[in-house]
This record gives C-alpha cells, sequence and structure tokens, in this order.
C-alpha cells in the first residue's frame, strides 16, 4: 500500500502512522498534492497501483465557504488530475471516487439513492458533484474502471476534530474529566446518516471487486439530529447535555443540509454489504475512544 502526504510544518500524519510503521514501509509514503499535476504524473508513474482510492479533498463543508477555490482544485479538478495521470501514464488501475451524500444536499427526495438528483448545497458539495460527473464521463469515454461511492456520514475514533461527532465526543471527554466546563456547537436540529467508517471501508473496496464498474449509495438508512448524538454521548458517562451545550452562530453554515437519510439496497444486493455498526454502538465506541485517549493525555 503507498499513500500521498502534503508537505506541511508541522507532522499530522498521526492517523496514518500506525499503516507506515517502520523504515521499510515509509518509503511507500509520497509527497504531492492533488492541486499538482506533476507530483501525480509522477507519483502514478512510480507506484503503477492495482487500485486507486481517491479520498483526498478539502472535506469541511463549512470550511469550503472560506476557501471555495482551493476546495474546487483539491476535490473538483484534483480528481480530474487523478484521472488524467491514469491515461498519460498508460496505467490502468481500478478507481474509486469518494462521492459524499452532501451532493444530495437540499434532498430532492427521500430516502436518497444513486438515482435521487443532485442538489448540492455548498462549494465543496458543487465541486463532489462535478468529480462525480467527470468519473462516469471517463468511464463511458475511456473505459476507466471508476466507480463513485457515494457515502454518506461515516465516523470513528480517527474522525477529524472539527467534524460534529468527534467534536461532540471529545468535548464529552474533556467534560468528564473536568478539563472543560461547555461545548459549543451550531444547529443541533440537522439530521444525519452516520455509520462507522470501518463498515464503508469495506464497500469501498468492494466496488473495487466487482467484474464492472458503477456507482454506489452506502448508508445506515437511519437518521438522527446532532442533539440526539449529543444526548447519547454525554448520557455514555452519566451527563446531561442540556448542561453543558451552547449554540454558538459561529457554527452555523450559509447554506446548510437539513437532513440526509440513505437508501443502500443497490450496495447490498449487488456488493452483499451491510452495516454492521448501529447508531448506538457508534456514539458508544467513540466516547470511549476519546474518554481513553484524553485521560492519557491530562496524565
Ligand atoms: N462541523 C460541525 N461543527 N458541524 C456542526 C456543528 C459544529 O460545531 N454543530 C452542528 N453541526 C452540524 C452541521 O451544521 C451539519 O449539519 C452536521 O452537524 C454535520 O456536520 P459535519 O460533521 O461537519 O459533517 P458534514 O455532514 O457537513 O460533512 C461530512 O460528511 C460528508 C458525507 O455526507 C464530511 O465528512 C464531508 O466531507 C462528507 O462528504
Amino acid at each position: 500500500m503507498h499513500g500521498i502526504v502534503r508537505r506541511s510544518s508541522s507532522l499530522n500524519r498521526a492517523r496514518i502512522d500506525y499503516l507506515f510503521p517502520d523504515t521499510e514501509t515509509r518509503h511507500r509514503l509520497h509527497y504531492g498534492d492533488l492541486t499538482d499535476a506533476s507530483s501525480i504524473n509522477r507519483i502514478l508513474r512510480d507506484v503503477k497501483p492495482d487500485e486507486i482510492y481517491n479520498l483526498g479533498a478539502q472535506s469541511h463543508v463549512k470550511v469550503s465557504f472560506d476557501v471555495p477555490e482551493y476546495t474546487a482544485e483539491s476535490v473538483g479538478i484534483g480528481t480530474l488530475r487523478l484521472l488524467e495521470a491514469t491515461r498519460e501514464t498508460g496505467i490502468t488501475p481500478r478507481f474509486y471516487q469518494a462521492g459524499s451524500s452532501e451532493m444530495f444536499g437540499l434532498v430532492q427526495e427521500t430516502p436518497q439513492k444513486e438515482t435521487t438528483p443532485f442538489y448540492p448545497r455548498s462549494p465543496y458539495a458543487a465541486a463532489k458533484v462535478y468529480a462525480h460527473w467527470i468519473s462516469v464521463n471517463y468511464r463511458e469515454a475511456y473505459g476507466t474502471f471508476v466507480c463513485n461511492g457515494i457515502l454518506f456520514n461515516h465516523e470513528s475514533p480517527r474522525r477529524g476534530e472539527g467534524f460534529v461527532t468527534r467534536k461532540i465526543t471529545r468535548g464529552v471527554a474533556s467534560i468528564k474529566l473536568g478539563l472543560a466546563k461547555k461545548l459549543a456547537l451550531g444547529n443541533l436540529d440537522a439530521k444525519r446518516d452516520w455509520g462507522f467508517a470501518k463498515d464503508y471501508v469495506e464497500a469501498m473496496w468492494l466496488m473495487l471487486q466487482q467484474p464492472t464498474p458503477d456507482d454506489y449509495v452506502v448508508a445506515t438508512g437511519e437518521t438522527h439530529t446532532v442533539r440526539e448524538f449529543c444526548e447519547l454521548a454525554f448520557a455514555e458517562v452519566g451527563l446531561d447535555w442540556k448542561d453543558h451545550v451552547v449554540v454558538d452562530p459561529l457554527y452555523f453554515r450559509p447554506t446548510e443540509v437539513d437532513v440526509l437519510l440513505g437508501d443502500a439496497t443497490k450496495a447490498k444486493t449487488k456488493l452483499g454489504w451491510t452495516p454492521k455498526t448501529r447508531f448506538k454502538d457508534l456514539v458508544k465506541l467513540m466516547v470511549a475512544a476519546d474518554l481513553q485517549t484524553m485521560a492519557k493525555e491530562a496524565r
């Protein structure tokens, strides 16, 4: 397995270090950037991968309103660069394109499935729609083996700290350990179909093992509010969320995606995929992981 990392003044690879633990494996991490075609071409030429998983992005929806151009470059044109690099280098890998339920945005039907029209509500989602369609185009024009996975929110203890689930579970842990008193959040009414990232990665892999490429929705088929997530997470440590959560408009988005709910029937039927982790268990495992990490940090 090889990976691409961006250069940054401070090392921020803690979440993938376990994949590249020693000098033998570390040379499989390559400096590159989805906004730099020459780096992408060079890496593909050197590595000649059998499979490519394009999970790279400026992936924070709210931040995409602050850096719309960079978001379009990395998410939209970045996908085009990767696809084009496979053509230029003459390699024929199987290609997983990370789509997003954010593409459904202002939802046109419920639940959302592969045929539901997109209605993006952020620069991030608009760029993902471009990436989706350019992938379909490469499949039809050049026969590229590319699958669009339209994944609904998928979470785990490795989730970035700026996304709401992790922000809540870290908040719960720090309040429980006496390191903080309040947790400031934005829109508590937003509803998401939250699943466990580990289950969803299996679906990505399964897509690339099929005889023909296709597009799939990956979701649990359950939707919950941010408020419900808070309620369960605080209850895990015996606290009442109402005593600690405050709403700060700073976290509101100029246009919000109010409710997402996916229908993964096609993934179930064609890939034999089903989510194994229920919402309640997801909240539980994320709170437990943050309690452990923060207790260690506090010591
Ligand atoms: N981040 C954040 N921080 N979100 C908050 C907060 C807060 O303090 N308070 C409420 N929310 C609400 C947001 O307004 C949104 O409606 C919901 O919580 C989920 O926000 P995020 O966790 O930031 O995720 P997202 O749904 O915008 O996008 C994530 O999932 C997509 C898949 O549907 C990201 O991972 C995207 O990259 C991904 O494509």
